[in-house]
């Protein structure tokens, strides 16, 4: 397989973009960052996309009169730069079918929460609302709806006496880097595989043929995946 060519989004810090950057440095991970593209200047991520050596480009949102159109110009950024998978790294815009159409199942979110529960902003401080003793981190495709898509990778996370959601949140951030970078090794080894819904309208359905895509709970040491070595990836437990 050749490496994946990834066009990573960001809005902000880029703490999974630099877990990504930080594997493909390490021989973890393979795969080439053609372009880090995001919708806001001065942001954090930038610094570590330049820090690395890798393409960065600024298509503000607020320059263009609707979705459609910011989307359409991020894509043809993508493609100018060569990346033929996407992965939204904390990347706070929805996506119409315009992006999502140019690359169909290649547009990759780590979302943290163990989805459905708690789709849209803050999800830590969603699970912490409804007390719930156990949340996590999802890596799914991204379709049109809101954290709705096929879910390929998750990662459970204990709620502890006491979190708070900035705790919480550092907690899941360890897990997200370790399950993002192992999804998209999964990817990277050829393994997706996508069924289309069973009904017209349904949900489609996405596979990682031949591992284990559901991790444990951190607290109870090394994962059934062995998710969550913390010399796994950098940069990690500065906060959400
Ligand atoms: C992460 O918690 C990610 O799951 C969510 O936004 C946050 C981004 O963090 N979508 P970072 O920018 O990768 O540090």
């Amino acid at each position: 397989m050749p490496p994946l060519d990834l066009g990573v989004l960001i809005s902000g810090r880029g703490s999974n973009l630099q877990a990504i950057l930080d594997a493909i440095a390490a021989g973890r991970l393979d795969a080439r960052v053609r372009l880090v593209l995001s919708n806001r200047a001065d942001v954090e991520g930038l610094a570590r996309a330049e820090r690395a050596g890798v393409p960065t480009r600024v298509i503000a949102h607020r320059d263009f009169a609707d979705r459609d159109s910011f989307d359409a110009a991020a894509v043809d950024a993508l493609r100018e730069a060569g990346a033929t998978w996407v992965v939204l790294a904390g990347f706070m815009r929805l996506l119409t079918t315009t992006f999502l159409d140019a690359f169909p199942h290649r547009v990759v979110n780590i979302h943290p929460s163990l989805l459905p529960s708690f789709p849209g902003v803050d999800a830590q401080q969603q699970a912490l609302d409804h007390g719930v003793r156990v949340t996590g981190c999802t890596v799914h495709l991204v379709d049109a709806g809101t954290d709705t898509g096929p879910i390929l990778a998750q990662a459970a996370v204990p709620v502890l006496d006491g979190d708070d959601r900035d705790a919480l949140a550092a907690r899941i951030l360890v897990q997200e880097h370790a399950l993002l970078i192992r999804a998209l090794s999964w990817i990277a080894e050829g393994r997706l595989q996508i069924a289309p819904p069973d009904v017209p309208g349904g949900r489609a359905r996405a596979t990682l043929a031949g591992v284990e895509t559901a991790l444990g709970l951190a607290q109870n040491g090394p994962a059934r995946g062995d998710v969550g070595g913390v010399g796994e990836v950098g940069e990690v437990g500065e906060g959400a």
